[in-house]
């Protein structure tokens, strides 16, 4: 077939494939040439899934679950969600108020979706998450992206969101704890945003995928918790595959507005459907079930941060503040740009990224796309051996690297 035949819907020049999914493809190439490359630039848990939501899942599958759900989710899931909203965030929901969906991608695209249309904006604080801008001009709607300082904790003030808002802003996305720099929201912090949301009549998506990840005692407040008045405009969006180490299950979920939730469906109905039935069984549990699992996850990923931060802070010209949350570090490396070395220019980050990648065989996603063209972000998500082994491979790139012109 020629490719005047295929042509290319105009959706799609829209938008770009996914940074931090790139890398590790171009990390799998490596690898399927026979390279040693260590992997920073995967968002995802090392861990297997805990035992006892892989047992519930074989016991769905023996059960016969194998069929069919309710598009938005089982019953059984649904009221999962809901406890878990209460018992977490302290927030009441009803059953025709949250929805399941294949994943919190799935579930951030269909509200995407369901809420905006050509000409909305939606104020996107950068640092940000890699897809958010995707899709939002998949939605028809503009990211209005607003920038923080590392020195700000890379968190937005009220009065920065203030000054952001136009005639045709709708939304605002808060991701707390964020990825990609960890940085989370004090209470006060929260409720201040919160208040402005209310006045000025905003919506707010609340991506709370890393909620449960946080560090130093550090607690994360749920926005709706803080500020009540805002229930009516405002999306919890969640999702198993970071707290429960489930990013393969695929399950997202969404608490809002019934109008709203009832609009997802529609659009999932005629899309994907319901979210896979054994998932949804595994999902059940781990949001119901013993939370251990996740207390010892955090454990370790306490343990891999302090050491990361210890070694990034002892690289000159590295600078690098603690985050609160989330799995990743996202280190300042200004200091070595600017510079050539083998035949290349280091004009950016992606550019500092791809000698790391080449020369140093060490996987790091380049800010450029969360909108911090200084920074690279590293996941710490990965074994002590592991983190060990990459980071004397950062060490000595990046001395090499200032050792040039
Ligand atoms: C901030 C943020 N939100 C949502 C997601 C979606 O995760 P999933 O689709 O695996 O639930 C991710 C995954 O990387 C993320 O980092």
């Amino acid at each position: 077939m020629s490719a005047q035949a295929m042509r290319l819907s105009t959706r799609l020049a829209k938008i770009k494939p996914s940074a931090t999914l790139a890398v590790t493809e171009a990390l799998a190439e490596l690898r399927r040439q026979g390279k040693d490359v260590v992997d920073f630039g995967t968002g995802e848990p090392d861990f297997d899934t805990p035992e006892h939501i892989k047992v519930a899942a074989t016991k769905a599958l023996a059960a016969g679950k194998t069929k069919y759900t309710p598009v938005g989710g089982t019953l059984e899931l649904k009221q999962a969600i809901i406890t878990k909203l209460a018992r977490d965030n302290g927030l009441t929901y009803a059953t025709e108020e949250v929805i399941a969906s294949c994943g919190g991608k799935h579930s951030l695209l269909n509200a995407f979706l369901a809420l905006f249309q050509e000409g909305d904006e939606v104020i996107v604080p950068a640092p940000f998450w890699v897809s958010y801008v995707d899709m939002l001009a998949l939605a028809d709607a503009k990211a209005v992206i607003v920038p923080t300082s590392e020195a700000d904790g890379f968190r937005l003030s009220p009065s920065a969101l203030e000054a952001a808002i136009r005639p045709r802003t709708r939304a605002v996305i808060i991701n707390s704890p964020s990825n990609p720099t960890g940085s989370a929201y004090e209470a006060e912090e929260l409720r201040a945003l919160g208040e402005v949301c209310l006045r000025r009549g905003l919506m707010v998506i609340s991506d709370d995928v890393y909620e449960r990840l946080t560090y130093d005692g550090f607690v994360q407040h749920h926005i709706l918790s803080l500020c009540p008045d805002l229930r009516s405009h405002t999306l919890l969006i969640s999702s198993c595959s970071k707290t429960y180490a489930m990013t393969g299950w695929r399950l997202g979920y969404t608490a809002g507005p019934k109008h709203v939730v009832a609009a997802m469906a529609t659009l999932q109905g005629q899309s994907t459907s319901n979210p896979s039935s054994i998932t949804q069984a595994a999902a059940a549990e781990a949001l119901t079930g013993p939370q251990g699992c996740v207390d010892e996850m955090v454990v370790e990923f306490a343990r891999r941060r302090t050491f990361v931060l210890e070694r990034l802070r002892a690289i000159p010209g590295v600078t690098v503040s603690a985050p609160r949350g989330a799995f990743y570090v996202f280190p300042s490396i200004g200091a070595f740009l600017g510079r050539r070395i083998g035949g290349r220019d280091l004009t950016s980050a992606s550019d500092l990224a791809s000698y790391l990648l080449a020369e140093s065989g060490l996987a790091v996603v380049a800010g450029e796309d969360f909108g911090a063209p200084r920074n690279i972000r590293i996941s710490y998500a990965t074994s002590m051996a592991l983190l060990e082994k990459g980071l004397d491979r950062f060490e000595r790139g990046l001395n090499t690297v200032a050792a040039a012109a």
